[in-house]
């Protein structure tokens, strides 16, 4: 086994390990993928202050997120087919997590259910809400949420329409994927992705099946979000989900002050400034990008969570120094899931916190709540994009 020092290493063995269809549904971005790109290189604009002659003895990383204790500020953002990634997926990232001491969040359209991952886990995980058109399936769902104990819903606000990429299309992906001659032929030389895929019953959208009534085909995600999907969703809808809901609300995919204002105006726990990782507007900025115009609107109101691009333990350091209470990553943890499993996922754990606790210590600095502004450096590439008048 090669030595695994950064989240580029997971990535090289995760792409020979899992099907093409898979590997590209993670690592593509919609149309040009100008905002996936620049969710990473935008953080390369952002510099850090190196200090000197601090007492580096006793540092923490621990803080909290949502009230909730975290062993450093980072949760499992919700992906989709998690569990075509590697068999049982969701199950072997949610005991990861847990046993590292950060949130894991299970999408919708995870392949092991809800009750699949409370009969895994021993603490809670939080759940990630997508809105569909039938209000039984609807109502259903948050009550299985409930009744799972979930402590927190990630109600996702930016996918109600598909952003296209185009190499789901061109792969016709799905769950589990078609016997056709291209994927067998690909399918041939993932014999260890194989293996454990042929030993888990949990090959199908498992929070799906069985549970919506009256849906077609739902192995494809495209066809099914663009049946399903309730594109009517607006700020009424998502008061009511607050209300069926109960509990600790947080709303994914802003990355607007005024969007941000009203999420604040409705009493929400938190918001996570979000592009989808790049996967839903091209073109839309980065969300590091929009960071601290979202701060200064709603900073004081309710907690601020970012996501997209963070592929290291300095990006993280940048976005808490920013003022993030936290952030979320999704393809880093997906590439150390289909590399090496549960490991894999905890490898990517470690790999980042090791380099948030080291970066921090070298910016000068012991605790991360500590973190600020003061050990940013910015230039004038990061200056603000105005909306045009
Ligand atoms: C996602 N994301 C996502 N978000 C969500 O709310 N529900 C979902 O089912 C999914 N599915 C999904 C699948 C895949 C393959 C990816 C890569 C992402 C978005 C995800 O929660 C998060 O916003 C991004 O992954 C963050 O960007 P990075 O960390 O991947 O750059």
């Amino acid at each position: 086994m090669p030595v695994i020092t950064e989240i580029e290493d997971l990535k090289r063995i995760y792409r020979r390990r899992v099907p093409k269809m898979f590997y590209d549904y993670c690592e593509s971005g919609s149309w040009t993928e100008q905002t996936f790109r620049e969710n990473s290189s935008d953080f390369d604009l952002i510099r850090l202050r190196q200090r000197v002659a601090v007492n580096m003895d006793g540092r923490t990383t621990a803080s909290q997120m949502i009230g909730q204790d975290v062993s450093m500020p980072v949760a499992l953002a919700p992906v989709g087919m998690t569990g075509m990634q590697h068999a049982d997926g969701e199950i072997l990232a949610a005991q990861a997590a847990e046993a590292f001491g950060v949130p894991f969040t299970l999408s919708t359209m995870s392949i092991c259910s809800i009750e699949d991952v409370a009969a895994a886990t021993t603490k809670p995980f939080w759940f990630q809400l997508y809105v569909m058109r039938d209000q039984e399936f609807l109502e259903g769902i948050i009550q299985r949420a409930k009744d799972a104990k979930c402590s927190a819903l990630v109600l996702t606000l930016d996918l109600q329409v598909l952003g296209q990429r185009h190499k789901d299309l061109k792969n016709g992906l799905s769950a589990p994927p078609k016997p056709t001659l291209k994927n067998m032929l690909n399918l041939s030389t993932k014999w260890g992705w194989g293996m454990e895929m042929l030993r888990t019953d949990k090959r199908e959208f498992r929070n799906i099946v069985g549970h919506a009534k009256g849906v077609g085909d739902v192995s494809s995600l495209m066809d099914w979000t663009a049946q399903q999907f309730d594109p009517r969703l607006d700020w009424d809808k998502v008061a009511q989900i607050k209300e069926m809901w109960g509990g600790k609300l947080i709303l994914k995919g802003i990355l607007d002050a005024e969007d941000a204002r009203r999420a604040a105006d409705l009493g929400c726990d938190a918001i996570i400034v979000s592009n989808h990782g790049g996967r839903q507007l091209d073109g839309a900025l980065s969300s590091i990008r929009v960071l601290p115009e979202i701060l200064e609107a709603v900073g004081d109101r309710m907690e601020v969570h970012l996501d997209s691009g963070i592929r290291s333990g300095q990006d993280v350091l940048k976005a808490i120094a920013m003022g993030a209470r936290g952030v979320y990553i999704g393809r880093a943890f997906i590439y150390g899931l289909g590399a090496m499993g549960r490991e894999g996922v905890t490898k990517a754990l470690e790999v980042i916190h090791k380099e948030l606790d080291v970066s921090m210590a070298l910016c000068g600095y012991r605790d991360v709540k500590d973190l600020d502004r003061k050990c940013l450096l910015i230039g004038p590439e990061f200056a603000r994009y105005q909306q045009m008048a």
